[in-house]
């Protein structure tokens, strides 16, 4: 049986502090404090895994261990079937030092045109994986996608990263074009964080 959570506060293993706001905000109504790594002053390890669970996994052990107490991690980022998954797990690594997403979003255009394949139109989809992890070690995961096709050029002031360039299924504007509350609930985070609820409510060790 999957452990459930039993502690009040949970670990966010993140030094992102946009995206340990965006857990704090789904972990409250669950009456659960979130604490962020970078607060505790915890390292960040290094992403060597080759999957987004794996890297979620190695995020919320190190961090586990490291405070001693339940920590949880998120990777995720946006799949391209027409480029092999690309930027996949490079997801944050393709907009560069300067953290450029125009320079990323260019060049998922770019490597989708040099193939011969579609750019607007093109299948594509976000995936978020979330990794609960103990001081002991162990590690209950859960993967969220939202599937859509990307559209240039990118559109939209809204959001962050590659919002700009996806529609999702059944919409007809970016996830760039829509504000916060639009977007939120259609997220691969959120779909995610709805398989996670049932294990953060308090329940048997
Ligand atoms: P991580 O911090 O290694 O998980 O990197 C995730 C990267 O994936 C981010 O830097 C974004 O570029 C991208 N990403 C993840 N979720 C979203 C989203 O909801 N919209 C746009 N880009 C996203």
């Amino acid at each position: 049986m999957a452990r459930r959570l039993a502690a009040a506060r949970l670990i966010v293993a993140s030094h992102n502090a946009g995206k340990v706001r965006e857990i704090a905000a789904l972990l409250g109504p669950l009456g659960i404090e979130a604490v962020g790594a970078a607060s505790l002053g915890l390292a960040e390890p290094e992403e060597t895994g080759d999957t987004f669970i794996a890297n979620a996994v190695l995020k919320a052990r190190a961090a586990a261990e490291a405070s001693g107490e339940p920590a949880l991690a998120d990777d995720s980022g946006l799949v391209v079937p027409a480029l092999e998954g690309a930027p996949g797990i490079y997801s944050a690594r393709w907009a560069g030092p300067g953290k450029d997403f125009r320079v990323a979003m260019d060049r998922i255009e770019t490597e989708l045109t040099a193939r011969g394949c579609e750019t607007t139109g093109a299948a594509a989809w976000f995936v978020c994986a979330l990794a609960l992890g103990w001081p002991d070690g162990h590690c209950e995961t859960v993967e969220g996608r939202v599937d859509g096709t990307l559209a240039f050029p990118p559109l939209g002031e809204h959001g962050f990263g590659y919002d700009p360039i996806f529609v999702p299924d059944g919409h007809a504007r970016t996830f760039g074009e829509m504000p916060a509350e639009e977007k939120q609930p259609l997220t691969h985070r959120a779909r995610a964080f709805e398989q996670l609820a049932g294990l953060l409510r308090s329940g048997p060790q």
